[in-house]
């Protein structure tokens, strides 16, 4: 029996209202598909912070270490201030563990509503690499006269070579199992400190694969371009700041934020990954089951796909899609039944032997790119 050790964070809002959807749909596939997952919950969050001060700590550090994967809900309260457990628990989380990948898959899914009039699944199908423990995110910087009319702001972007090289690396590995396109996204006519590392190791790494084609677009007009051409990216790679806005946008192509998923790897095996929804803990929507799990339910396929159960994976995610389009809306009381009711109908599907969706799925590349 092949037995796979996950920790399970909920966090705040939203979170434990998908993730539960989500471990319906793992028991499901535990069972259709023969392995055990060992679930161990962690109580962390702003509740949490607030009876005790903690956020990340290295005693919660050693612990979750010891884990095949993490599962990871969504964390931010309005009862906390803004920016304390989003960096104070989920940037330390990625930092700590070194997952320096944060893999967005952006696919329209066939009967998905998209806001992008006459984009046909055919011509949505990429894979967005955000660099995830450097740029702007590593929280260095200072304010001189803090308060007062002089006050003066620093916040430092920080890029490594090495922290660059590990992810485009990964990324041309990535295009090369694809359909061989690497796009480059920056703005290195103006930050051209940073852009000319980033454009420096991609031509420096291109000559490693001579089989993947080579693409760069500024950060402004992929705004423009995403929504209108997805069909001309493949791999797109890219820094923390840029990733986190760009994705969103993704995101919204796709469908909405109920349906976006991510995986946050760890590349040399030092430490576990740790796969999520790209939404955040919605607190305008939470109590109300108006929440769309499917974001956090293809999560779980993507973890389960780089533990090596890409059958189960692929499984998961024919049932997500086809309980998806048949949703009147894709989230809010318009869905037609609440999360829990979505999750419950995808479980339904998973031993249902549904046929594969479409296209290049992003459990086969998770399955294939095997990291250490
Ligand atoms: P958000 O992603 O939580 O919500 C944005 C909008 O999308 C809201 O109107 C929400 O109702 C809707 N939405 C989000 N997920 C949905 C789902 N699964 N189904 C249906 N509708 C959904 O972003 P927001 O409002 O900017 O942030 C809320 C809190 O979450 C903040 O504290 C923020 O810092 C935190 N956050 C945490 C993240 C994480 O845990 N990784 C990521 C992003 C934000
Ligand atoms: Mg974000």
């Amino acid at each position: 029996m092949r037995t796979h050790n996950i920790a399970v964070i909920p966090g705040d809002g939203i979170g434990p209202e998908v993730m539960d959807a989500s471990l319906m749909v793992l028991a499901a596939a535990e069972s259709a598909f023969g392995f055990t997952a060992e679930l161990t919950q962690y109580d962390a969050g702003a509740q949490h912070y607030l009876r005790t001060g903690e956020l990340w700590t290295s005693d919660l550090e050693e612990r979750l270490r010891g884990h095949d994967a993490i599962l990871f809900g969504a964390m931010g309260d309005p009862a906390v201030k803004p920016g304390i457990l989003e960096r104070g628990f989920i940037l330390a989380m990625r930092k700590a563990f070194q997952q320096a990948v944060n893999l967005r898959p952006v696919k329209l899914y066939p009967g998905v509503a998209t806001p992008i009039a006459g984009l046909t699944p055919e011509r949505c199908d990429l894979v967005i690499v955000r660099e995830n423990t450097e740029g702007a995110y590593v929280g260095q910087g200072s304010t001189v006269h803090a308060g007062t009319p002089n006050a003066v702001a620093v916040q430092e972007s920080v890029n490594t070579r090495p922290g660059i090289e590990r992810v485009v690396d990964y990324s041309f590995r990535l295009a090369s199992s694809r359909r061989g396109k690497l796009t480059l996204c920056h703005k290195k006519n103006i930050l051209i400190e940073a852009g000319n590392l980033w454009q420096d190791t991609v031509d420096d790494l291109s000559v490693k694969y001579p089989e993947v084609e080579v693409d760069y677009v500024h950060v402004d007009a992929m705004c423009f371009h995403l929504p209108v051409a997805p069909e001309r990216f493949d791999v797109v790679v890219t820094d923390n700041l840029f990733g986190d806005i760009i994705t969103d946008l993704g995101a919204v192509i796709q469908g909405g934020l109920g349906v976006a998923a991510s995986a946050n790897l760890n590349l040399d095996g030092s430490a576990p990954s740790m796969f999520e929804a790209i939404h955040g803990s919605a607190p305008d929507i939470a109590g109300k089951g108006w929440a769309n799990p499917v974001g956090a339910v293809l999560s779980t396929a993507m973890c389960l796909a780089q533990l090596g159960e890409q059958e189960a994976a692929l499984a998961i995610e024919a049932a997500a899609v086809q309980v998806l389009a048949g949703l009147p809306e894709l989230s809010g009381p318009g869905m037609g039944t609440d999360t829990a009711g979505v999750g419950k109908e995808i479980a339904a599907l998973v031993g249902a032997g549904l046929p594969p969706v479409a296209g290049r799925s992003v459990m086969e590349d998770l399955a294939g790119l095997k990291v250490k």
